[in-house]
């Protein structure tokens, strides 16, 4: 298993405004898109929020620390008798655990997670040695309020491709 972090920051390391993205760029949504489909995804709480939706096609992951406060969209969260959940009907459901130690207990041996953010949650899987960057680079400079964490002291730049507005870079651990 490996834990992938997905992002995509500007030159000046910001990754969100008012709890969402400071930029428009369609082919990098799309290209996120294409990514993530059908993948075991983790966000935190606020970036879900931000979202406000569950992202269809992948199994969705949330942290928090109190789901009984937390609602996506039109959905709030329910406890059953397998913890808490968001329950999106047709549109999908959102696992929900309140510690990473949690999580791992139900993630399956042969599968990777993208790990979407935000900040805090980039912040804590840079230190683990499964983890690899897939970070979108944003070309310019942007206002914003969440900042990508400093990980270059830790990870080498495995490859990069020149798309329109953006790089898409690849790091390992060194
Ligand atoms: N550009 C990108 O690629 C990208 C990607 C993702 C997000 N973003 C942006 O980043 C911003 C949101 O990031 P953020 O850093 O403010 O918030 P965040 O990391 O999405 O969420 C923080 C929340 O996660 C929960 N949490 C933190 N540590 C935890 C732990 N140890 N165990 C369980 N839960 C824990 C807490 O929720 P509770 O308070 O409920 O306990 C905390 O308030 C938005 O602007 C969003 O658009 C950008």
């Amino acid at each position: 298993m490996k834990f992938i972090l997905v992002a995509a920051m500007a030159k000046n390391r910001v990754i969100g405004k008012n709890n969402g993205l400071p930029w428009d760029i369609p082919e990098e949504l799309a290209d996120f898109r294409a990514f993530t489909s059908g993948k075991t995804i983790l966000m935190w709480r606020k970036t879900y929020e931000g979202l406000g939706r569950i992202l269809p096609k992948r199994r969705n992951i949330m942290l928090t620390r109190e789901p009984s406060a937390v609602r996506i969209g039109e959905f709030p969260t329910i406890q059953t008798e397998n913890g808490w959940k968001v329950d999106g009907g047709e549109k999908g459901e959102i696992e929900i655990y309140t510690s990473v130690e949690e999580l791992q207990k139900h993630l399956w041996e042969d599968e990777d997670l993208l790990i979407l953010g935000g900040s805090e949650v980039y912040k804590l899987f840079l230190e683990n040695p499964l983890s690899e960057i897939r970070l979108s680079e944003i070309h310019g400079e942007y206002d914003g309020d969440t900042y990508f964490p400093a990980f270059e002291e830790l990870y080498i730049e495995t490859s990069r491709e020149p798309k329109e507005g953006y790089d898409l870079v690849w790091y390992r651990r060194k």
